[in-house]
């Protein structure tokens, strides 16, 4: 049996990046979907999908991302990043659906990484949006994986990796913050993990306790944006002097967290996977970005 995986937001960085590795997973049927042919804000058009297509499992990758643009533009981000879940929670009830959420709902003044039962506390626009569409799906009867993530980049859209390499093309100087901390995480392997915790699950190898709860996931290791632009500048072979300076000298309409490293020890022992370091799978998007 053909196991259907619907995948919102297809033509995202995390939905390009799916749709890049689902030869690995044959045993599932996929169909993807754009913003313009399944808007998650629009809850009779959404159910109408859900009911036609009949997934088992929903992975719901749209979002409005635009951080900065949120802070004017609250309606919208708290329609998508929030309120849509609601649609998304019902159309799925009884199935199944792993959500994406960010690492800033945590912003807590610490400096070891976050583990998911730490309390959150969310500052600006998208960060609340996205800490209420997570208690919003969980309220559902939908069964949901809610995966807490950081510092995406892929070689698909817009993302700080791509803006240094144009940037090393059109400038000689920068300056970028190195007060705030994170892990890059690289898309195609969030996308891998999961397709993995699907596979597993839809051959009834995942615990149905490994469901509705939340986890994180990045890339392992630690950096600051600053130690991150200067190590894809030297990957690349690129040449750009980069200066680092407080994010005081760079404000921008919404509050960033000085700390986003995250913890992954639950989803590595409970789905049994392997995270790779940062540095080595930077080097693979640059490597397939410049070849
Ligand atoms: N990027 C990061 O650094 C980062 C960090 C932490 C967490 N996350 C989370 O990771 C997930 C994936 O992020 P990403 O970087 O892949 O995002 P992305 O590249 O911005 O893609 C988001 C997609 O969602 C679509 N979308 C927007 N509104 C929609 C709506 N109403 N209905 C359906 N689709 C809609 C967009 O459509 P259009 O193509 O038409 O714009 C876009 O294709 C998101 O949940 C995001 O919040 C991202």
């Amino acid at each position: 049996m053909n196991i259907k995986v619907l995948i919102t937001g297809a033509n995202g960085q995390l939905g390009r990046s799916i749709k890049k590795i689902i030869e690995d997973f044959s045993d599932l049927q996929f169909m993807f979907l754009t913003s313009e042919q399944c808007d998650i804000t629009d809850g009779d058009k959404f159910r109408k999908i859900i009911e036609d297509y009949n997934p088992d499992y929903l992975i719901n990758a749209a979002a409005y991302t635009a951080v900065d643009q949120a802070e004017s533009n609250e309606e919208d981000a708290m329609a998508v990043n929030a309120y849509a879940l609601q649609n998304i929670g019902r159309a799925m009830a009884g199935k199944k659906c792993i959500h994406i959420s960010s690492d800033y709902v945590y912003h807590l003044d610490k400096d070891v990484p976050y583990t998911e039962d730490m309390p959150l506390n969310a500052q600006g626009v998208y960060a609340r949006s996205k800490a209420i569409g997570e208690s919003i799906l969980q309220r559902t009867s939908c069964d949901s994986i809610i995966i807490r993530t950081g510092w995406l980049y892929s070689e698909f859209g817009n993302n700080f990796l791509k803006t240094m390499l144009h940037l090393s093309e059109t400038r000689n100087e920068i300056n970028v913050v190195d007060d705030q901390w994170g892990c890059p995480t690289y898309a195609t392997d969030l996308a891998y993990v999961i397709l993995h915790i699907i596979h597993e699950d839809s051959k009834n190898k995942v615990s149905l306790k490994s469901w509705n709860k939340v986890y994180n996931y990045s890339n392992i290791g630690v950096t600051n944006w600053y130690e991150y632009a200067c190590t894809i500048i030297k990957m690349a072979g690129k040449s750009l002097l980069i200066n680092p300076i407080p994010s005081v000298l760079y404000p921008m309409p919404a509050t960033r967290p000085p700390w986003g490293v995250l913890d992954t020890t639950k989803i590595k022992s409970e789905f049994s996977i392997e995270i790779p370091a940062w540095k080595v799978s930077l080097e693979k998007c640059i490597d397939i970005l410049i070849n």
